[in-house]
């Protein structure tokens, strides 16, 4: 029984529960569900099960049991988004209990929160008929981090000034477990200099953030840094943050070098050659490689992604600076190469913007080949890392080029995936891959990035250990 609630009780009975259950060391919660068992005959299960500790001193729970967040809706367009944000939580195996403001209501409604959470969702710090002990101490403290999603810039305000009129501010006043905010408004709302003296003063007291994006809002035609993250990346941020345990996960004591993202090729000073790579699978694995703790580089072409926790990011923008950038980085255990590095530059290197010609006619741009970070990698003669992976992204004929790859470039493993326009790989948050090694080819099922991301890791994990087995 995730809950329990009681609804119709005098006040004297509230007392006395509260009462009992002080002097018993249990919760409300726990006293009322001992007197149940009693009740039904089983005075004996309440022996066999300790008493739960009260709760404002449980400590968050343990790596092995299940992890919970305490999700705070705000009343801004992007709460939708907490929708899908409490499946993705869900699918990390963390317990979503959700609380939502009086704006928030405006945008989604309670029904669709705990029908999605399967919990009850609360609103109102004056609820009569909320479970005895003070609901917004509990729900501040019986978690194991408390989750603002979306975080408006009233609500921000609301934090950093201490208000605790509501049932969401006092959770965060009263809250001694790790605070994550991911803020959504309008560009302008988040330039202002209000909201950036709160948010400066929130982080500074510890406060953690993810995002906001740049993108386009709700708003027709407006565009700019305000927008919510996306739920995949809002869920893999809190699962790192309720999963902290760096350095007891599969690739402790390893070195994981995940390259991510576009590379830009200047044709002139403002005019470069791109691609619509969007970095969402690199900063996955990155993400993954790090909750198994690793010590994670990333090194990533230009992306409107926020840094993965516990990852040493450094931004490039060219295919020449990422191999600079992937050579300082060496020596590791093992290489991801998932970047979408361009293969060729332009060959002039040009310090003016090539201007039009009065008498028309178009410029003649001569390429260049880039470096091939995988082959410079798989092929060094000193310091090669034990495990080289590479990404195909490939439009036709996926395996045999993919097959072509590994052989050519003499890596160890092959991810392909299938970029065509009408797979939305570049961009959205799922993947089909199939792993191409010299043992031939698996095909995974389409699963989120961050899934992909968490099978590869494991996978390395597993090739590691066999390495250095001598298996
Ligand atoms: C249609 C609509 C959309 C809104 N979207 C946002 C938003 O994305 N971000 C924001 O900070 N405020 C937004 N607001 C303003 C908030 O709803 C308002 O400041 C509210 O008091 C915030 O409540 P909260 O503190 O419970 O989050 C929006 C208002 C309306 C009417």
């Amino acid at each position: 029984m995730a809950s329990l609630t009681v609804r119709g009780l005098e006040d004297a009975v509230k007392a006395q529960l509260r009462l009992r259950a002080a002097a018993s060391g249990r919760s409300v919660e726990d006293e009322v569900r001992t007197i149940l068992r009693e009740a039904a005959g089983r005075p004996g299960d309440a022996g066999r099960e300790p008493a739960a500790p009260p709760l404002d001193s449980r400590p968050p729970s343990s790596k092995t049991a299940e992890k919970r967040v305490t999700l705070i809706i705000g009343g801004g367009i992007a709460a939708f988004k907490a929708l899908d944000l409490i499946r993705r939580l869900k699918e990390r195996a963390i317990g979503v209990r959700c609380v939502l403001t009086r704006a928030a209501q405006h945008f989604v409604t309670p029904l669709s929160v705990s029908a999605l959470s399967g919990e009850r969702c609360y609103s109102d710090l004056f609820d009569p008929d909320s479970e005895f002990d003070a609901g917004h101490i509990r729900l501040a403290r019986d978690c194991d981090l408390v989750l603002v999603a979306p975080a408006t810039a009233d609500f921000i305000a609301k934090m950093a000034n201490g208000h605790a009129d509501d049932l969401a501010s006092a959770i965060l006043l009263a809250t001694d477990r790790p605070v994550l905010l991911a803020p959504a408004m309008n560009p302008l709302m988040w330039a202002n200099a209000a909201t950036a003296r709160n948010i400066r003063q929130l982080t500074n007291h510890g406060i953690q953030l993810v995002g906001p994006e740049t993108g386009a809002m709700a708003e027709a035609g407006e565009s700019g840094l305000g927008r919510m993250s996306e739920p995949v990346d809002i869920a893999g941020a809190a699962d790192t943050l309720v999963r902290p345990a760096r350095g007891a996960g599969a690739l402790s004591g390893r070195r994981v070098l995940v390259t991510a993202g576009p590379t830009h090729e200047a044709i002139d000073p403002v005019r470069y050659i791109a691609n619509r790579s969007s970095g969402k699978q690199g900063f996955a694995i990155a993400a993954a490689a790090a909750a198994e703790g690793a010590e994670v580089a990333l090194i990533t072409g230009p992306v409107r992604l926020s840094d993965p926790d516990g990852v040493g990011v450094t931004r490039v923008e060219s295919a020449r600076e990422m191999l600079t950038a992937v050579e300082a980085a060496l020596p590791v255990d093992c290489a991801i190469f998932a970047a979408a590095v361009a293969d060729w530059r332009v060959a002039e290197d040009r310090a003016q913007k090539i201007k039009k010609k009065a008498g028309g006619g178009t410029p003649t741009l001569q390429l260049v080949e880039n470096p091939d970070l995988l082959a410079t990698v798989a092929q060094l003669k000193t310091g090669r890392p034990a495990l080289v992976i590479g990404f195909a992204a490939e439009t036709e004929n996926l395996i045999a080029n993919a097959k072509s790859k590994l052989a050519r470039k003499h890596c160890d493993w092959i991810v392909a995936n299938d970029v065509s326009p009408e797979g939305g790989v570049f961009g959205g948050d799922r993947n089909t891959v199939h792993l191409v090694t010299a043992d031939g080819v698996e095909s995974w099922p389409a699963m989120a990035k961050d899934d992909v991301a968490g099978a590869l890791v494991k996978r390395v994990a597993t090739a590691l250990q066999g390495a250095a087995a001598g298996v």
